[in-house]
């Protein structure tokens, strides 16, 4: 071998070597970066399915704790709850307005919290631990079958089992129908 050709086998040696840093360098930059996101993601696209209610889809709607007041409710044991159901803007107008049926976009939601005594004042009830959130939503055409309410019950941010979704429509159907399958009336 020449003395130039060595010298060149030696340079691509040398131009190989820097090579493989630079990836060495890029890898450990990016992989933790993409170890980090990808269950991230996968977790974001199991919660979008799994937040829904079976049956209907139904999802909790953001800010529903910042809604309008439409009557508090009050029930016996063994539940013992106190429960405020609380509507977006189109259902309040909706019941401002006496309109019926619902407009579709409705949507209610029925918060509710165990019966606790007051640590302040005997007499007097507040809420104890959130049980439930409840939610009914008006879509007239994707809802047809059920009176055109989609129904979502929620336990701790999860949807309950589909067996539990099977009986809303039954009882709402059963005695308020003539309502739009509405019970709660707005509170004086
Ligand atoms: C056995 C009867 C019954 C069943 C089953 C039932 N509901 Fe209701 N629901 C009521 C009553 C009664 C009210 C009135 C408020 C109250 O007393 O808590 C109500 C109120 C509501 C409200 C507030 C709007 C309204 O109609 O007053 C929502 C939202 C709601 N229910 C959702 C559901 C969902 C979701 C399910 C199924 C997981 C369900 N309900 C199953 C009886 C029932």
């Amino acid at each position: 071998m020449t003395s130039t050709e060595t010298e060149k086998k030696r340079s691509s040696f040398r131009t190989a070597i820097v090579l493989v840093a630079i990836l060495i360098v890029v890898l450990l930059t990016c992989v933790p970066y993409l170890v980090t996101i990808a269950p991230a993601e996968e977790a974001a696209a199991e919660r979008a399915t799994t937040d829904a209610s079976p049956i209907f889809g139904v999802t909790i709607p953001p800010g529903y704790k910042q809604w309008q007041l439409i009557a508090p409710a009050e029930e016996a044991a063994p539940l013992d709850e106190l429960r405020a159901v609380v509507g977006n803007q189109t259902a309040i107008d909706a019941y401002q307005a006496g309109k019926l049926p619902f407009p579709d976009g409705t949507i209610l939601v029925k918060r509710a919290w165990k019966r606790k005594q007051s640590p302040d004042f005997a007499s007097a009830t507040v809420p104890g631990a959130a049980t439930t959130v409840q939610v009914m939503v008006k879509d007239s055409k994707k809802y047809a079958a059920t009176g055109g309410w989609g129904f979502g019950r929620f336990i701790n941010g999860r949807p309950v089992d589909e067996a539990q979704h099977r009986t809303c429509f039954a009882c709402h159907d059963a005695r308020v129908k003539n309502r739009d399958y509405v019970f709660t009336r707005l509170a004086p």
